[in-house]
């Protein structure tokens, strides 16, 4: 049983521990992806709310992330209001344009990136800590965190204004042309089809008149009028031939008249 209390009280105590994380609300604008142009100045507000004790310090720091991975602490406002530089960041290159500023009484940070590089995109993650003196020892009551993505525009290339639009026009003419380029292609198409079909017409028409020709040049060449010009023809022929073979008889018959005649 006393096992038992103390595994109890231990949860107890121990329970109030997420909830104490879940405290802080913590919000980053603006979000969750803003784009600036090379050289712009960039400021990342971070909202502070639901402090669990009014009387509590915020220590606020910055972390740079180029991946979950990888995650450098830049700037940090300690729970006095002074600012440390970390890593690189400690350089006076970015020391001179790197500033973290207490706002609103502790209710929102302004942290101001000035003339962006290349290199500042990234997302930018706001952490913050609420601390507390707890029996005369500073302790952490809660946490937040919220981030937010930079994304640097190259000035040079493809998002300049001018270039972007001179690109737009360029796009719009580019199209313009693939669709004349289609509608030619179209015409051309149908253009051939049509002479195409003219030919084949035209061929067709042909043959059907030396057709015609023919039939009426010589019947028997053609298939179809052989059988009336044989039968057509064979009557004539028949009476050409019978009177070639009357008269064949009557020469005979007058020939051999003439020859009894003779006799
Ligand atoms: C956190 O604070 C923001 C304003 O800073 C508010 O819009 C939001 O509703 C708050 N979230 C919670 C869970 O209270
Ligand atoms: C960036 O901020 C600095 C200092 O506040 C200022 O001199 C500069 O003109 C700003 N640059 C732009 C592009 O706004
Ligand atoms: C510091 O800069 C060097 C090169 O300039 C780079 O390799 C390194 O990752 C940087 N470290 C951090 C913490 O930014
Ligand atoms: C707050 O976060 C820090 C790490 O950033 C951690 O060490 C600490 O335990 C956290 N505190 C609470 C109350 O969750």
């Amino acid at each position: 049983m006393r096992l038992l209390a103390t595994a109890l009280a231990a949860l107890l105590a121990t329970a109030p521990a997420p909830d104490v994380c879940e405290a802080l609300n913590v919000t980053v604008s603006p979000g969750p992806t803003v784009r600036y142009s090379e050289g712009d100045n960039a400021t990342l507000y971070c909202h502070i709310s639901q402090k669990r004790k009014t009387d509590n310090l915020l220590a606020v720091r910055w972390v740079f992330a180029t991946s979950p991975t990888q995650e450098y602490l830049m700037i940090k406002m300690t729970k006095f209001g002074s600012v440390q530089y970390y890593g690189n960041y400690t350089h006076h290159f970015h020391k001179r344009r790197l500033h973290l500023l207490k706002e609103k009484h502790g209710t929102m940070y302004k942290f101001l990136i000035l003339s962006l590089q290349q290199t500042d995109q990234g997302h930018y993650i706001c952490k913050v800590q609420e601390i507390g003196k707890h029996r005369n020892k500073w302790t952490a009551w809660s946490n937040g965190t919220a981030a937010t993505e930079i994304r640097v525009i190259s000035s040079k290339s493809s998002d300049d204004p001018t270039f972007k639009k001179n690109h737009e026009a360029w796009k719009f003419f580019e199209d313009l042309y693939v669709y004349a380029v289609f509608v030619c292609s179209i015409g051309i198409i149908s253009v051939l089809l049509f002479t195409l079909v003219i030919l084949c017409q035209s061929l067709l028409n042909k043959r059907r008149s030396t057709v015609k020709h023919y039939l009426v040049k010589c019947p028997q060449n053609s298939s179809g009028e052989t059988v009336t010009s044989v039968t057509s023809m064979s009557p004539l022929q028949t009476k050409k031939e019978r009177k070639r073979k009357r008269k064949r008889k009557r020469n005979w018959s007058s020939h051999q008249l003439s020859q009894q005649k003779l006799q």
